[in-house]
């Protein structure tokens, strides 16, 4: 039983954008009905998305608190472990993570703020069996879609039969509540090398989510995934909580962000070719070229965001790197811009993304029609849908050429098919909306999150 009026919940993050972006949401939707809510996640990650140790934020009834990972050398930032292809960075955070949260549940409790639940991303396994180690009830938020997660769901439990990676188109698996797919629409971990950390971590979480976690809250909404979601209901408690569509959240320098809104004002509706590729991203030089060659061979603005990482990649003395340093104002090219407040924007007519969950999450949103050009993760998965399912957009086939790019932005923005395209967006950014209203789908996910903890504490 607890001694504080209203449940304390803990919100756990590893320290990158698109785990700390739908987890905050997360914890601003519980804030707003009055929960008392602390963040926590590596120092340095808090402090470049805007939240240092100690900072606060008054969200409606309630407050989000920020109470940072500190110990050892967790989590620093220039850690070379980070650069290891095979995940091995996990293996150090698996090892030095536990007793640092342990510590910081303890603090809660000290200071008259039990921790009534834990709420933390997807592989931190380690966060589970903490609070779990502590009696304490936990949650995971699933941040990819509802089909990935049933997709790692079949495959972790050998639920159905898969198509091997080197299978052609034909060969698909049928999960309930899924169309079927081939293994290049499938995640990328399902195939990814045995000794791949994030693989095992992920077999891990998944196997033991049943047993181990009392419920599995979901970026995603009823329109969207219902099949998927209902289908999987009889093997997981699948709460959805979604969209978690990031606002303030994905704040650059505030200057850029105005900057970049006001020359999309400057441009005509619907003309502007908006292309980003999520936060972790690396494309390769000739990609670089071939997207800097295409977007000029469209004679539309382009507003490209080129992460500080990527930036030499720019072609010297191409159409982007003239975008880059302002003598070309056809296009314009940031280092990070507020993707969600640009998708928004009424100039925006195409948006060509890799289709991270979140990006994929906030095109249909905003309505914006989609060229694909996903890399790992589960961005197959989600282009797939985008395109053949939501029906919001086009496959650019891989690797990228300047010719293809050009053509696919076309087909969407200018073509015969570009009107049924923007009607079926228009369509998913209504659902959306409905979904973001009072009463939809993400009120009553929350509403029922929140009195499944208050009933536990009963
Ligand atoms: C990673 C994985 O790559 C992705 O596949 C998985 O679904 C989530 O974790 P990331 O690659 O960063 O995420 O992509 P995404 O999920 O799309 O998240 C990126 C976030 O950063 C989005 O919320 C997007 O709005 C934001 N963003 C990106 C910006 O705000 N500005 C930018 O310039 C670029």
């Amino acid at each position: 039983m607890s001694s504080s009026p209203m449940p304390h919940v803990l919100l756990v993050s590893a320290p990158l954008q698109g785990h700390v972006n739908p987890l905050l949401v997360l914890g601003r939707h519980l804030a707003s009905r009055g929960l008392l809510v602390t963040f926590t996640t590596a120092p340095h990650a808090g402090l470049k998305f805007g939240h240092g140790d100690g900072a606060t934020i008054d969200v409606g009834r309630g407050t989000i608190r920020f109470e940072h990972l500190k110990g050892g050398d967790l989590w620093a930032p220039d850690d070379p472990r980070y650069h290891d292809p095979t995940g091995g960075v996990m293996r150090h955070i698996e090892e030095a993570a536990p007793p640092v949260l342990a510590e910081l549940i303890r603090r809660q409790s000290e200071a008259g703020r039990p921790v009534s639940c834990v709420v933390a991303n997807a592989f931190a396994p380690w966060a589970t069996r903490v609070a779990s180690g502590m009696g304490v009830p936990h949650a995971m938020l699933w941040t990819e879609s509802c089909a990935v997660l049933s997709l790692f769901y079949h495959y972790f439990h050998s639920l159905a039969d898969f198509p091997s990676r080197e299978a052609g188109p034909g060969a698909t698996v049928a999960v309930p509540g899924l169309p079927p797919l081939a293994a290049g629409d499938l995640p990328a971990l399902i195939h990814a090398p045995e000794e791949f950390l994030w693989r095992q971590v992920l077999i891990a979480d998944i196997r033991s989510l049943r047993e181990t976690v009392t419920w599995v809250l979901v970026n995603t909404f009823d329109e969207l995934e219902r099949p998927t979601i209902e289908a999987l209901r009889p093997h997981l408690p699948v709460i959805p909580v979604g969209p978690l569509c990031s606002g303030t959240e994905n704040h650059g320098s505030g200057q850029d962000d105005d900057d970049c809104v006001a020359w999309l004002d400057a441009q005509p509706p619907r003309s502007v070719v908006f292309v980003a590729f999520g936060s972790l991203l690396q494309i390769s030089r000739d990609e670089m070229s071939e997207l800097a060659e295409g977007l000029a061979a469209t004679g539309r603005p382009f507003l490209l965001v080129v992460r500080d990482d990527n930036r030499e990649l720019l072609p010297d003395g191409d159409h982007c790197l003239a975008a880059a340093t302002g003598s070309d104002s056809r296009g314009k090219v940031v280092a990070w811009c507020d993707q969600a407040r640009v998708l928004s924007h009424g100039a925006v007519g195409c948006f060509v993304t890799h289709c991270g969950w979140n990006s994929t999450v906030e095109a249909l949103a905003s309505g914006v029609p989609v060229v694909t050009y996903p890399a790992w993760a589960d961005q197959p998965t989600n282009a797939k849908f985008l395109a053949d399912v939501y029906g919001v957009g086009v496959r650019l086939p891989k690797p990228m050429t300047r010719d293809a790019l050009r053509r696919c932005i076309e087909k969407v923005m200018g073509g015969p098919e570009a009107v049924a395209v923007r009607a079926r967006s228009a369509k998913w950014k209504a659902e959306a909306t409905a979904a973001l209203s009072t009463g939809g789908s993400l009120e009553k996910g929350i509403q029922d999150f929140v009195a499944a903890i208050l009933s536990i504490r009963a």
